[in-house]
């Protein structure tokens, strides 16, 4: 056998439904990579020979590997802070209160409409850096801080852009409907317009986006807003996804779930009647612990309903300036145990198998099989659940991306 490298002396942690071990896990086992891909993945005893002389051999000192981690909802193009919020809201104001008196979103916005490209691109590409060193090889970047065409535009090229000049994959995702700007104040239908006749079609022209998105609450989108543009989206061709149910439970996840989502997102106020929609269409269901965390919220997501119904679950870290300044993916595995009771094997999957397919890419990444892209970590750990036990002890030693090594 010819390839151009072989793990062993590793334990792989495969998340393939196809090992019946927890984790699809695979002791003592070996990987080999060639062009790119997987080629083979089984326990090292059974690893047919290949040329040693010209194969580099890694050994994993007896360490796991894992999927590369996929952060399928993250904001993570965006400039100023809003940490001036944050002292707010430690005096006793709402999230709800500091967004309807033109806080929140419309702050960000403000300062997305002055940055220039280059200075969004520099803060992201260092988020991007941080997230990439605990070990996320995919993720996907929303705009929705522009909320005018052109800033709209402008923050999908620059995580167009992060995608092309890192070794991070990125899925972009079309947020114009996030919140109302306030020209559009008293005339939320005439923004959804706008969205629909004239930022859709020029996101559509420079190819910029891979999915659309909503924010479906009473302080943004009502249902029917989000129907409207949900439904010319899916028709332009694009995936299409929503932020739902976050803090009130309006049945966007059920229409959406009907157009086909491929995801549904925050969702605290679902019901079960959300739950089996989404079952039927196959859409996952994600769920974001760093906002619940951050925004204190103490409506649990409805777990057990979403197990009950097998919606697969999603992971992933929000990661914005208002509801989830958290700059980490891994930080989400741990949060995901503590706070929504999920076991450690169900929040990797969130990470891995389920992310990959809220995307879209299930086909190519999230598990380790043969065939599957070569995109997976090597955790200094002695069991996968310390990847959600344990934070900020560095356990991320090595990154391969597409067969590459990216970090060392
Ligand atoms: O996913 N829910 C809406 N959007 C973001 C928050 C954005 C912000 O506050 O800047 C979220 O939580
Ligand atoms: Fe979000």
């Amino acid at each position: 056998m010819s390839w151009d490298q072989v793990w062993i002396d590793v334990n792989v942690a495969t998340m393939s439904p196809s090992v019946s071990a927890p984790y699809g896990a695979i002791t003592d086992a070996a990987i080999a990579v060639k062009e790119g891909k997987i080629v083979w993945v089984g326990p090292r005893s059974e690893l047919p020979e290949f040329d040693v002389l010209s194969t580099p051999v890694y050994r994993g000192k007896g360490g796991w590997i894992t999927p590369g981690l996929i952060d399928a909802h993250t904001h993570l193009v965006f400039a100023g802070s809003r940490a001036n919020e944050f002292e707010l809201r430690l005096q006793g104001a709402s999230y709800e209160e500091i967004a309807r008196s033109g806080g929140g979103i419309i702050s960000t916005v403000k300062a997305c409409r002055e940055a220039s490209e280059a200075e969004l691109f520099e803060l992201g590409r260092k988020r991007l850096n941080a997230l990439a060193k605990e070990g996320v090889t995919t993720i996907e970047i929303k705009s929705g801080y522009g909320l005018d065409t052109e800033t709209e535009l402008k923050l999908l090229r620059v995580a167009r852009e992060l995608g092309k000049h890192h070794h991070v994959d990125v899925k972009t995702t079309f947020l114009g409907a996030h919140a109302i700007p306030p020209e559009y104040k008293d005339d939320v239908d005439g923004y959804v317009d706008l969205v629909i006749n004239e930022m859709l079609p020029a996101v559509m022209a420079e190819g910029l986006a891979d999915a659309a998105d909503v924010f479906c609450e009473n302080i943004a989108f009502s249902v029917e807003q989000t129907e409207r543009v949900l439904s010319a989206a899916k028709k332009a061709g694009l995936d299409i996804k929503l932020h739902a149910e976050q803090l009130s439970n309006l049945g966007g996840s059920a229409m959406a779930a009907k157009l086909g989502a491929k995801s549904v997102d925050h969702i605290e106020y679902l019901d079960e009647d959300g739950i089996i929609a989404m079952s039927k269409s196959g859409t996952c269901a994600t769920l974001l612990p760093g906002a619940f965390y951050f925004l204190r919220e103490t409506q649990m997501p409805p777990i057990e309903l979403l197990r009950k119904h097998k919606v697969p679950i999603v992971i992933a870290s929000d990661y914005n300036p208002g509801s989830s300044p958290l700059c980490s993916s891994l930080l989400m595995l741990n949060m995901a145990c503590t706070l929504f009771r999920l076991t450690p094997e169900e929040a990797l999957a969130g990470m891995t198998r389920n992310a990959a397919k809220a995307l879209g890419i299930e086909d190519k990444v999230g598990v380790l099989e043969a065939g599957m892209q070569a995109d997976f970590c090597l955790w200094d750990i002695t069991t996968p659940a310390e990847l959600a036990y344990t934070y900020g002890a560095g356990a991320c030693l090595e990154v391969v991306k597409a067969g590459h090594l990216v970090h060392q």
